[in-house]
């Protein structure tokens, strides 16, 4: 999703606005651009395509002051034209999120004689500034009143070239965090993009309006109230997001799961038990009444929250509904205040999500729990209770070491809640972090899979369709693969419950249509088989990722892999782990653009 870089320092900062659009190019853009307040006035340069191609189009340009932009298009196609920064009259203006009002908005500046050369919404905020400057000339002024009069998800920053030295910025809804250094001050829309120059945040709370000069900030509320933000030591490291010895971010974290569940685990240690504080001071107090759990989650972190569903019930004997974040939010519901309400998110800043969460508060649930992955984000910070997993940066769009360490982090409250409710044996209990533990040589044990899985998918090349089939926490697992294989190598693929397959899919199988089924050594092998048949009857191809117990015979049309291990109610964080490298390899035979496919953003900040 878009992402805002702005710098106001002693010297030049256009390295520094490029450099930081570049940490910022896994959110996912289309197009890219900057403006400075250069000797003449304001200096635009903008590009469609990579921020590569914006870094040469700039060489030439440099001041202390700037804003910079990377566009996911919302209002209006991916283009020169539309992408930021948009100016009007001396003042240029940077914005991520959605303005609503933006149609009166424009309809009353158009009146006013402003003339409008994009499709956007954004242009309306830089008319609006530009008008509200004639009567208050200081900008930071200017931008405040302006945004009194901004509905929506916004993060802005603007530079007047009257004013320069000066960035104003502003959020509402959209993250935008201050990084301060020692010779500037700068505004990103995440850490990783001023590391470069600091490592002292200062995280930005909705309303807030800053002023950036290169001796420092100010910051006051919207109705002109000053507040101080306190500053963070950033924790990130740089060096997380370099690529290393990889092809593709994606590849790099399939590879990283050991690590990052490993990391994810260090909360249990050598404990054999696990106490319900690793998920906050309050969790004992709050967990003890729970009678139900809604998991509210998006996209990949949706599917975490349905493979746990299983387990929940299973496990802790707990009822569990797993709702997408988009729908609950604008569904009647009947609320339940011993409900515990987890919201699944690898950026802790999706806005359906977000708006989820409170969503629910405001029915009076507060027993809420964030499993997240960014310990600063929202999510978190707006959650009662929660979990930070451990998985680092995740770059590439098609999530994978987030999924895994969730599923993790999930199964662990399972043990919590199956503790708080009596329903879990001492012996139990050790044997199941028995088998935590061991997770990360489970996991590198299937990763030697790679070659085998790459031949498979070299049988994609020509394959338009794909069927994914799974049962019981298999299903969500399906559902995972299925996502993985459409997000990065386009192929159309959808997943079924096995038990389904004679309800609808069957008729779309041919010889055409590759078949990957999920198949554990689990109580519903036998089920699996018999769909497994059906498939073969009608000539399609199948591929079975079955594990080291499962007894299926290896037969004309039927590929099969066996993963090393059966791992039991956990099998599902090691069975999603071939899916992830079928698509990965599946998508260098198509030849996609792997981390950064086409239409989709990392972290979907807007509805
Ligand atoms: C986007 C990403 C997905 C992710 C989803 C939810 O669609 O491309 O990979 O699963 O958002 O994101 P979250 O950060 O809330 O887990």
């Amino acid at each position: 999703m878009c992402g805002i870089v702005a710098a106001a320092a002693g010297s030049n900062i256009v390295p520094v606005l490029v450099e930081g659009l570049k940490k910022l190019e896994y959110r996912g853009y289309d197009s890219a651009g900057l403006a400075v307040v250069g000797a003449t006035g304001i200096e635009r340069v903008r590009s469609v395509g990579r921020v590569a191609e914006l870094e040469a189009a700039a060489a030439g340009t440099s001041a202390p002051t700037g804003i910079a932009h990377t566009r996911w298009a919302t209002h209006g196609v991916p283009c020169e034209r539309n992408a930021h920064p948009h100016v009007s009259g001396g003042i240029a203006v940077v914005h991520n999120g959605i303005i609503e009002n933006y149609e009166s908005l424009r309809r009353e500046l158009t009146d006013l004689g402003y003339e409008f050369t994009s499709d956007t919404d954004t242009e309306t905020i830089a008319h609006l500034v530009e008008h509200l400057l004639r009567a208050e000339p200081d900008l930071f002024r200017a931008v405040q009143l302006a945004c009194r009069r901004l509905v929506g998800a916004y993060a802005i920053a603007v530079i007047d070239q009257r004013q320069p030295g000066k960035v104003v910025v502003s959020r509402e809804g959209s993250p935008l965090l201050l990084g301060l250094g020692d010779t500037g001050s700068y505004a990103a829309s995440d850490a990783s993009a001023l590391l470069q120059v600091t490592r002292n945040m200062v995280y930005l709370e909705n309303g807030d309006i800053a002023e950036l000069t290169a001796a420092g900030v100010r910051i006051e509320r919207r109705d002109g109230k000053p507040v101080e933000r306190p500053v963070h030591v950033s924790e990130l490291s740089a060096a997380a997001v370099e690529l290393g010895q990889y092809r593709h971010y994606m590849q790099k974290e399939i590879f990283e799961q050991p690590e990052a569940l490993a990391n994810t685990l260090e909360i249990v240690g050598g404990a054999k038990s696990i106490q319900p504080g690793i998920f906050g001071a309050e969790a004992a107090n709050l967990l003890h009444d729970v009678d139900q759990v809604l998991i509210l989650a998006c996209g990949t972190s949706a599917h975490s929250g349905m493979t746990a569903r299983y387990w929940l019930e299973a496990i802790a004997g707990v009822s569990c509904t797993v709702e997408i974040a988009s729908e609950y939010r604008y569904r009647t519901s009947v609320p339940d205040p011993r409900q515990l309400v987890v919201a699944i998110s690898q950026s802790g800043e999706t806005a359906d999500t977000l708006a989820a969460l409170r969503h629910a508060k405001s029915l009076g649930q507060h027993k809420t729990l964030a499993i997240c992955n960014v310990p600063e984000s929202a999510i978190v910070r707006e959650s009662a209770l929660r979990f930070i997993t451990r998985a680092g940066p995740e770059i590439g769009v098609a999530s994978t070491k987030a999924f895994t360490t969730q599923l993790a982090a999930l199964f662990l409250l399972t043990l919590v809640m199956a503790k708080v409710r009596d329903r879990l044996s001492e012996a139990e209990e050790a044997a199941y972090i028995d088998q935590l533990r061991h997770l990360p040589v489970a996991v590198n044990k299937v990763l030697t899979l790679e070659s085998e899985i790459e031949a498979w998918a070299r049988r994609f090349a020509d394959k338009h369709h794909a069927l994914f089939l799974g049962r019981g926490r298999h299903y969500p697992i399906a559902l995972e693969g299925a996502l993985k294989l459409k997000e990065i190598s386009y192929i159309h693929a959808e997943a079924y419950p096995a038990g389904e397959l004679k309800h609808g899919p069957l008729a779309l199988v041919d010889a055409q249509m590759p078949v990957i089924s999920v198949a554990p050594n689990d109580e519903l092998l036998e089920k699996l088989k018999s769909n497994l048949q059906e498939v073969r009857a009608r000539g399609g191809e199948l591929y079975v990722f079955a594990d080291a117990d499962a007894e299926i015979p290896s037969t004309e049309g039927v590929h099969m892999l066996r993963l090393p291990e059966h791992y039991g109610q956990l099998s599902p964080i090691l069975h999603v782990i071939p899916l992830q490298l079928l698509s990965y390899h599946a998508a260098l035979v198509k030849g996609t653009d792997v981390d950064k496919p086409r239409n989709l953003a990392k972290s979907v900040t807007v509805e």
